[in-house]
């Protein structure tokens, strides 16, 4: 049975009503399920069995200390962006020689806190980023373990906001330089190299941009070797894509299998990091309908939950599915689901068909990833809370906030 499902038109998680949670903890509500997770988490580990690998959540993509903590207990690593991120990680109970750390603007700062924590990894954006990694290991004697995150230059066929391996985007460092500069990091004294890493797009749902990469990686690996380099690992990055609407993803035992058969006889560690395929569909965001509007045009439901809640819609045109919770009577139309934000850009869903009335419960389905972490206090509004569900029992793992919780770090203009 589907951990999120529904049962004769009622939602459930796992084995709690969706309406049930949204009068225990209010509206909106962010709500996981631990087994959907679990899941996941579980089927992208066992796809690579054979292969010595390294499963490292993107924490980015939920970055909640629940999320954080079962993940972590499942045996999961992690990738970072940010000493933030590492925080999190390190309270939740992960353990720093199981991060790394990617990201492209790493401040000195980070990197010596992430060097004194004894993370895994860090995943070199430049030559510049590696002169300075080198510097502050020299200062501070802790060893740097680097990889250096090549870009590809493989289109993934995404999002233009959130694909990052061809050769105009910020990230990376192209194959051509990549050689030059594994030499240079092979004569620091400091610098100890420990793999190679790419990361070259999210929401991809097609096989032959990751296969393309890693026969890009795999050649300069074998030119590395040529040279007297060896690595321990190869970093493929994440980016498989989860179904939000009428997309077909890649099943992960697919992904794998074209994996290992591009390996062929390697046997490299293999490290990946998934933040989507993880946790987008474990999540439901959960709004209460406020006001059905209509104009000359348009029908429009206006809900308790906004873009400050969740922007994907409105910043990549995100289509996400939205359902009522349970049946009951409404009005039959083509709605826009829009937020209370006093922008035009708040919507959450365009053109739905739902039979609709005030009051009435929604949920926008697949919104475990990149979705609270993205909220913001816009239109100080207080972010939501967020829950995670096992069997019949939910937890808060964060508490609404409040307006007190909003100006905690403001003071009034005194002088
Ligand atoms: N590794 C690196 C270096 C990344 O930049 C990312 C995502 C990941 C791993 C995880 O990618 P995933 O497996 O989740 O696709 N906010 C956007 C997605 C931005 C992704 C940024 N980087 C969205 O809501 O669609």
């Amino acid at each position: 049975m589907e951990p999120i499902r529904f049962e004769a038109e009622v939602l459930y998680v796992e084995d709690m009503p969706a309406a049930t949670l949204a009068a225990e903890y209010g509206t909106p509500l962010y709500v996981y399920s631990r087994r959907a997770i679990a899941e996941s988490w579980q089927r992208f580990d066992a796809a690579f069995d054979g292969f010595s690998h390294r499963v490292c959540y993107a924490v980015k993509a939920n970055s909640n200390l629940g999320v954080l903590s079962l993940l972590a207990e499942l045996g999961a690593s992690f990738d970072i962006v940010s000493i933030g991120e590492m925080e999190r990680v390190l309270r939740a109970g992960g353990r720093a020689d199981r991060i790394v750390f990617s990201g492209v603007g790493k401040q000195s700062h980070e990197i010596e806190a992430a060097l004194a924590a004894g993370i895994a990894c860090i995943n070199v954006e430049s030559g510049s980023e590696l002169t300075r990694i080198g510097e502050i290991a020299a200062r501070t004697g802790f060893r740097a373990p680097v990889s250096l995150r090549v870009n590809p230059d493989v289109d993934a066929r995404t999002h233009p906001y959130i694909s990052t391996g061809l050769r105009e985007n910020k990230f990376g460092v192209p194959v051509d330089e990549a050689m030059t500069l594994y030499r240079r990091a092979a004569d620091m004294p400091m610098v100890d190299i420990v793999g190679i890493d790419c990361h070259i797009g999210s929401q991809i749902n097609a096989l032959a941009p990751f296969t393309d990469a890693l026969a890009r990686i795999l050649a300069l690996v074998d030119e590395l070797a040529a040279t007297g380099i060896e690595l321990a690992h190869i970093d493929l990055g994440g980016g498989i894509g989860v179904q939000y609407k009428d997309e077909t993803p890649l099943d992960i035992e697919e992904y794998a299998g074209a994996i290992r058969q591009a390996m062929g006889h390697r046997r490299d560690a293999l490290w990946f990091e998934p933040g989507r395929y993880l946790v987008a569909n474990a999540g439901l965001l959960l709004t209460r309908v406020v006001t059905l509007k209509d104009s000359e045009e348009k029908h429009f439901a206006v809900v308790d939950a906004a873009m400050n809640d969740l922007i994907r819609p409105a910043l990549y045109d995100a289509w996400q599915r939205v359902t009522r919770v349970e049946p009951g009577p409404g009005r039959n139309e083509t709605w826009d689901i829009v937020g209370p934000v006093c922008e035009t850009g708040d919507f959450l869903a365009k053109d739905r068909h739902l039979s609709l009335a005030e009051g009435d419960l929604l949920a926008i389905h697949s919104a475990g990833a990149y979705g609270f972490v993205m909220s913001s206090n816009y239109n100080s509004r207080s972010r939501a809370a967020e829950v995670i569900v096992a069997g019949d029992q939910s937890q808060c793992v964060r508490t609404r906030e409040t307006i007190d919780d909003q100006l905690r770090l403001e003071r009034k203009f005194t002088l």
